[in-house]
Formats: C-alpha cells, structure tokens, sequence
C-alpha cells in the first residue's frame, strides 16, 4: 500500500498513523463480548459500541463528506453516533459489533483509498485531528473497562467482561521498572522554577484547537514536586484521617465527598509494593485536599507546562519534556505497553530540563486551571470539540497516562473533565510559592 502512494512523506507518516492506531483499537475489542459491547458502565461514560461506531462516524463525516466530497454512506447511523446526537443514557441501543466492525472497515477501506489521492497538504491539520481522535476514544474505552472489570454503574455486571487486553501484559518492563531500588521520590523533592517567560501552547499541524495560539507567558518564581504523588505519600493522608476530616477539603470538595462517600481513590492499590507508583483514580477535589493536607496547592497548567517543556537557555519550548523525540517505551509509560501504572521514577529519559520525572504517560495530573481559551482561540474542526467545554466547570488535566496513545502526548496538549470525575487516570503533583 505504502508504495502505490506517492513518495510524501506526509501521506507516509498520517498512513502510519492511522494503521497503527486503528490496529491497537481492534486489538483491545477482539474477544469482545456482547454485554460488555452494549452496557453502559457508568451515566458519564458511553458503551465501547458507541465509541466504535463514533470513531466510524466521524472519520466518514470529516474525511469522506467534508473533504473526498462523497455522499454519507450510512445515512442511518447519523443521529445515533454524532457527538451532539442523543443523551448518552440512549447510545446503549445499537447495532450488532459485527455491523459497527463492518462500518468501521468499510470506512476505513474508503478512506485510505482517498488518501491516495488527496492532496495532503492542506488537509494534513484534518487528518492528524482524526489521528488524535481515535486516539482519545480508545483511552476512553481504557476507561469503561476498567469499569466494567468493577461491575459499577448501569446495569453493569463484574462478570463475563473481554476486552482483550492479555496481550499487553506480556509486555516486558522497561529495565528500569523492573529494577528493585530504594524510591527516590519523597516528600520534600521539590524544583524551584526561577521566574520568568516562557512559551506556552502549540500553533503546530499536531496541535489541537485548544493548544493555539502559543503566546508567552510570566511566571513568578514556583515550586513544583519533582515526581507525582505516590501511593505511600498518600497513603499517610488516608491514615491522618483524610477522607474523614474537613480541614483539607474546599466546601465544594467536602459536599462531594458526603455525597460520594469514597474512602479511597477509585484505582487504589493497597499493595506496598506499589508505594513508588502514582496515585490513580481521584477527583480533583481530592487532589486539592492531599495538597492542603502537605501544605501545598495544585499547579496552574502554565506551571505545569513551563516545567515540563520550558528550555530557558535556549530560550524555546520541547514538544516533549526529553526534546523532540516521539514518545517510544524508553521514555514513559503510555500506549498500554505495560497496562497499569509503574513507578513515579521509572523513566529517567523522560527528565524535563527542569528535572520533572514522569510528566507524560503514567497517570494524568490535575492542575489547578480552569479548561478556558487561549488569546486567538478558533475552533476546530467543530465548535463541540473544546468551545462548549469553555464553560468554568472543566478542569484541565496535563500529560497523559499509561493508556494514551503517543499521537496525543505532548507537553501542550490539554485533557479536561469535571472536578467530580474519578474515572480517568488520574493523578497529581503539587506546587508551592515558598521554599
Ligand atoms: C478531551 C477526552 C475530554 O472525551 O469529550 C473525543 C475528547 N472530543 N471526541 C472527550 C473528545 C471529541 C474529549 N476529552
Ligand atoms: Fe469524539
């Protein structure tokens, strides 16, 4: 196939890309169960079939509509797999996995023969969105497993679940996972950020909507924790009392909890053996509570960007806190290569030049902003990407986790959710003004 196109190496690398991502999205559902297809996990997340036939969807109605001027091929799916179409509570009515399998393919089948074609370079933006889109979904589908496996939610049973995710938990650990060594992150290893500009946000191809325009930003001298949260550290926040006592706790947060009742985070592990990894599972107002509890406060997402990609000396930002370098296993935990988190301290390559361990991959981080738009904001490819979400109520989260595929790490790239979700995978570092 690679060769029947011509030889640009746009078309090469978004060909790639699309394979690779499409491969490990069939990879996770190939012993997929009817159940599990179907069933609604939980009221905020929809069925794996909804997001299949939704992936499906969208590359039709962007690449084979908008772009390859083609008419709607199936016309009876519109309503039920656009992102504005039904409630989720009714996606759960859906066709068969072996109909959305065939969408998915013949799609799929119609767009790679209009890649051959098309003329790439204005379209690239496009086509890399669609990348990072299915990207996305198949995190989500991470999600709604992890859930499934719980039994929680709608209806959901603990039992008779297959996703296939076997096959990942062969994968071998990076040596320096494996690798028995005292932890070295604690308590007081913190980095001190001198003030000063630096550049944040993204104007490249690769960068989604909300990520432009780039601009500069001042910032005042920071602190920020060296490693995310582990599981040991926030163990002794569970011991003090944690979840009992109000003192930590925001009068939002506090309401939540009494209503929420939660103990612990949503992905706990109990286990000492995982004391070096992240915390994984917790609200923001969790996050915002552990942070009270060490007399600290969560990071702006300016100071968790400028800390994770700023090189002061040459006075530019990384794509990526190591450089320029695609995310590969060496650097972090990401792609579901090694499905679950691993310790905070696995991955020295992925140092940032401020010395920040872990940014990407592992556990996504809570920060401490708002999800709101950057000075000369444009939608895109739709306004129900990120605008609706511009709505005070969304939290920004930053880097990425052990299941994000490497097409959506980067130092710019901005997740958001409620501060009331615990589904993601989610952690936290946290950040102080004061030595
Ligand atoms: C960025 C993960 C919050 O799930 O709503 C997928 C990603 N946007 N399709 C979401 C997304 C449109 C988005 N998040
Ligand atoms: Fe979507």
């Amino acid at each position: 196939m690679i060769s029947k196109l011509n030889k640009s190496s746009t078309k090469e690398f978004i060909y790639y890309a699309l394979n690779d991502c499409r491969k490990k999205t069939l990879k996770l559902i190939d012993e997929l169960d009817d159940t599990t297809f179907r069933n609604q996990y939980h009221p905020d997340f929809s069925p794996v079939g909804w997001h299949l036939g939704h992936i499906a969807y969208t590359e039709s109605l962007w690449l084979l509509e908008h772009s390859a001027g083609l008419r709607c091929l199936f016309p009876q799916y519109r309503k039920l797999f656009a992102a504005d179409g039904l409630p989720k509570c009714e996606r759960v009515q859906l066709p068969n996995l072996a109909e959305i399998s065939d969408y998915l393919q013949t799609v799929r089948d119609k767009v790679l023969e209009y890649l051959e074609v098309a003329d790439i370079e204005p379209q690239e933006r496009l086509w890399r969105f669609l990348i990072q889109h299915e990207s996305q979904h198949c995190e989500i589908l991470s999600y709604v497993w992890e859930l499934a496996k719980r039994g929680k939610g709608v209806g959901g049973q603990g039992k008779n679940i297959t996703l296939n995710t076997q096959h990942w938990l062969n994968a071998p650990l990076p040596l320096t996972a494996r690798a028995k060594r005292p932890a070295t992150a604690n308590s007081t290893s913190m980095v001190m950020i001198p003030a000063g500009e630096f550049e944040q946000g993204n104007n490249s191809l690769d960068a989604l909507d909300n990520e432009s325009l780039c601009h500069r930003v001042y910032l005042d001298t920071y602190w920020i924790d060296r490693f995310p949260v582990t599981c040991g550290q926030y163990r002794e926040f569970m011991a003090a009392g944690g979840y009992e006592n109000t003192e930590w706790w925001s009068d939002d947060g506090w309401q939540w909890l009494q209503t929420e009742r939660v103990t612990q985070p949503l992905y706990w592990q109990s286990d000492r053996s995982y004391d070096n990894h992240p915390v994984c599972g917790v609200s923001w107002y969790e996050a915002e509570a552990y942070s009270r509890f060490v007399g600290k406060r969560l990071p702006t997402e300016a100071e968790w960007e400028k800390a994770a990609s700023w090189d002061a000396q040459a006075n530019h930002r990384r794509t990526y806190p190591w450089g320029e370098e695609m995310p590969t296993p060496k650097y972090c935990n990401c792609d579901r290569l090694i499905s679950q988190t691993t310790p905070v301290d696995a991955y020295p390559e992925s140092k940032s030049v401020y010395g920040l361990f872990d940014t990407l991959g592992n556990v996504w981080e809570w920060t401490d902003s708002w999800f709101a738009p950057y000075q000369g904001f444009q939608s895109y490819p739709y306004v129900g990407y990120s605008q609706v979400y511009f709505d005070n109520q969304h939290r920004v989260l930053k880097g990425g986790s052990w299941a994000t595929r490497p097409w959506v790490l980067r130092a710019s790239f901005r997740n958001w959710y409620h501060p009331n979700v615990r589904q993601v995978f989610a952690g936290f570092r946290c950040a102080t003004s004061f030595n």
